[in-house]
C-alpha cells in the first residue's frame, strides 16, 4: 500500500528526489541525530523505532549500540539508500527498513520499547493520527522523543535559507504536541532548546508502564 496521502505534495515525486540527492551530505550524519540517539539512550536487545528515518543516520548510531531498530520512511528513494547503508553495518541484523509514514507505522501495539524522530514532524499530515500511532506503537513504559530543527529561530545556522520553508509544511508547536500526547495517556513535556548546539523545538515523553 502507498503512503502518498500521509506525504506533503512538496514530498512527493522526482524533484523531491533530486531535493532529497543534493542533500546528501547534510542528511547522511548530522550531529542532531547524534544528540537524539544519545537522549534516547538505546539499551542492547531494546526495540526501536526511528520515524521518517531518511537516510538512517540515528538508526545506524542506535543499533550500534546493541538494540533492534525498525527505520520507517514513506520515501523510495530514502528507504533504498537507508536499506544500501544498512549493508555495510556490523549491526545489519539489527537493523529493518520499512515503508510507512507516523500515521501509520509498520509495527504492532504495544512493541516498541523508544521511539524518535529527528526532522520529520514538520513533514507529518495529520498530527492526530500519528501522535494516537505512537501511543499505539509504545510498549508500557516506553519512550518517545520528537526533534525538529528550529529554522525561524534567527541563532539557527540555516535561518537565512531555511526559516521559509515551515510555511508550506505541517506547523510544529511543542506545547501542542505534548498536550495532546497527555491526552492519550502519556506523561510529557514540550520545549524549545539547543540540541547539538542548534535551537530546536523538543518533545520528550513516556508512557506509564
Ligand atoms: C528532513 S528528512 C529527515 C530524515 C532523517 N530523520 C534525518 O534526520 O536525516 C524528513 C523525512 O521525513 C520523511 N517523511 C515525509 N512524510 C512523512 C510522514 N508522514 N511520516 C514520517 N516520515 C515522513 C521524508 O521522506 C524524509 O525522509
Amino acid at each position: 500500500m502507498g503512503h502518498d496521502h500521509h506525504r506533503h505534495d512538496h514530498d512527493k515525486g522526482f524533484m523531491a528526489n533530486v531535493h532529497w540527492l543534493l542533500k546528501i551530505h547534510k542528511f547522511w550524519q548530522a550531529d542532531t541525530n547524534r544528540a537524539i540517539v544519545d537522549m534516547v539512550d538505546p539499551q542492547p536487545g531494546e526495540n526501536l523505532l526511528d520515524i521518517g528515518a531518511g537516510m538512517g543516520p540515528a538508526t545506524v548510531l542506535a543499533a550500534a549500540r546493541g538494540a533492534s531498530v525498525v527505520a520507517v520512511d514513506p520515501s523510495g528513494l530514502m528507504r533504498s539508500i537507508c536499506g544500501m547503508r544498512r549493508l555495510f553495518q556490523r549491526a545489519r541484523s539489527r537493523i529493518t527498513v520499512e515503508s510507512g509514514t507516523a500515521e501509520s507505522l509498520p509495527v504492532a501495539g504495544g512493541s516498541i520499547d523508544a521511539l524518535w524522530t529527528v526532522n520529520s514532524v514538520h513533514h507529518w499530515v495529520d498530527l492526530d493520527l500519528a501522535f494516537a500511532e505512537l501511543a499505539r506503537v509504545l510498549a508500557p513504559g516506553g519512550r518517545l522523543v520528537l526533534m525538529d530543527e528550529d529554522f525561524t529561530h534567527p541563532d539557527h545556522p540555516r535561518h537565512e535559507t531555511h526559516h521559509d520553508h515551515e510555511d508550506e509544511m505541517t506547523a510544529v508547536h511543542v506545547e501542542a504536541i505534548a498536550e495532546a500526547l497527555c491526552g492519550l495517556g502519556l506523561e510529557a513535556t514540550g520545549q524549545k532548546t539547543l540540541a547539538a548546539g542548534v535551537p530546536v523545538k523538543l518533545v520528550r515523553a513516556t508512557k506509564s508502564a
